[in-house]
């Protein structure tokens, strides 16, 4: 099997913080509880070692998987406001990995969960120091500064490079002018995001904001639960259908031309959207199912029956590897990860299902 399949299924992990309060007697308390900032952070930690771990590494220091960026250098923590960290986890970033987290969008957390993982990320470095405000710069010169100094890394206006995409509408809409600033001057310790202060000039960088936010149209999009993509269709599809003939690449990898060239041929087969529901509610490959990453047990009600089972996500492998692993370890004889990954699959045009294909197409 290849290495690149995580042999933990995290899911199962009962983690050892909440075990503990889980088994601790109910404490009475006279007067409310006091908030204690400590035991947030140590709730939080469960949380993000489930949840978080799979992308943003165990120590989250970024970086296992698609880029995920550091939640933990000093630059970073001491100039994101709790605002900017509690929008980001809920609301995620569309279009790219970084799925929406909190419950009102479809996701598995609530606003106090998503502040307990906020606690144990600002207990991990400096607090929080608002970022000073500048001058205003000028867009049209921080242009050229950017296609000759930052797009190789963060791609243009509508496509992701290999770092966070600062197009993003919902990062633009959290982001203050002074915490863009900050970000390029000071840069990102341990990452490939160095300080830019030396090199360019405190106009230049401001030329760079200004920018920036000229892609900005507003602020972010609200936190709003898609309606009208949350039924799950039948699970299998094309049930009449022969079973494919996929080759795979490290007897685990099948790509995204040979999935569709499948479903175009009317082949049998089952589609597991690996990632956050959100994400699945959103924008889906038609006629997947819903069996997010941390939550593998969920894979028992696939039939085991032989019809090939496809997992996919964004990373574009790791959280699609979490259900192949756990589908094989339970003996399913045919699975695979669809290689490129589902926004490659977006890209191609190929067939996508969901609220926001249904809004996009209500709009045209
Ligand atoms: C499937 C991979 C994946 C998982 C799981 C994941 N993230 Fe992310 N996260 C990303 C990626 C990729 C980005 C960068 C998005 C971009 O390109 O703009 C990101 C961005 C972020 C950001 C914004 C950082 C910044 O400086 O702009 C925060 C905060 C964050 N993630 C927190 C979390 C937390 C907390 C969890 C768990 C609840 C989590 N993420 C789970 C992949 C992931
Ligand atoms: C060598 C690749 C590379 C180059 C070149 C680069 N960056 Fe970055 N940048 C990154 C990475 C990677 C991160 C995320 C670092 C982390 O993990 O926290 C980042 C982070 C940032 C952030 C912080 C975003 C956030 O939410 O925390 C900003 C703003 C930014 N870069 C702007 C720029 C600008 C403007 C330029 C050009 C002047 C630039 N970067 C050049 C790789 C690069």
């Amino acid at each position: 099997m290849s290495p690149r399949l995580c042999p933990v299924v995290r899911s199962s992990l009962i983690p050892l913080a909440l075990a503990l309060r889980l088994l601790a007697p109910a404490p009475v308390f006279a007067d409310p509880p006091p908030s204690d900032g400590s035991s947030r952070a140590a709730a939080g930690a469960a949380l993000y070692e489930k949840y978080c771990a799979l992308c943003h590494g165990a120590t989250a220091q970024g970086y296992a998987a698609d880029n995920a960026p550091s939640l933990v250098t000093p630059q970073w923590l001491s100039s994101a406001d709790d605002a900017f960290m509690v929008n980001s986890i809920a609301l995620g970033r569309p279009d790219t990995a970084m799925a929406a987290y909190a419950k009102q969008a479809g996701g598995p957390l609530s606003d106090q969960e998503i502040a307990d993982v906020v606690a144990f990320l600002r207990s991990r470095g400096p607090a929080y120091v608002a970022p000073q405000p500048h001058a205003p710069g000028s867009a049209r010169k921080g242009a050229a500064i950017y296609s000759s100094s930052c797009a190789s890394c963060h791609g243009d206006r509508s496509r992701r490079a290999d770092a966070i995409h600062l197009a993003n509408q919902t990062f633009l809409g959290l982001a203050s002018d002074a915490f863009l600033y900050d970000g390029i001057a000071r840069g990102r310790d341990g990452t490939p995001m160095k300080a830019y202060a030396g090199e360019l000039d405190p106009e230049e960088i401001a030329d760079v904001v200004a920018y920036l936010r000229s892609w900005s149209s507003g602020p972010p999009p609200a936190l709003v639960r898609p309606r009208g993509g949350a039924a799950e269709g039948p699970m299998v599809v094309n049930p009449d259908g022969a079973a494919p003939e996929f080759t795979l690449r490290d007897q685990t990898y099948v790509p995204v031309d040979e999935v569709k060239r499948a479903l175009d041929e009317g082949r049998r087969m089952i589609l597991v959207d690996a990632r956050v529901p959100s994400d699945w509610e959103r924008e889906r490959i038609t006629g997947a199912i819903s069996v997010p990453y941390y939550e593998t047990a969920a894979v028992d009600r696939i039939p085991n029956d032989g019809t090939w089972v496809i997992a996919y996500c964004a990373c574009p492998h790791h959280a699609s590897g979490e259900v192949v692993t756990a589908l094989r370890r339970r003996g399913y004889p045919h699975t695979a990860v669809l290689d490129e990954g589902v926004l490659v699959w977006k890209q191609r045009g190929y067939p996508m299902s969901g609220a926001a294909v249904a809004s996009s197409a209500a709009g045209r």
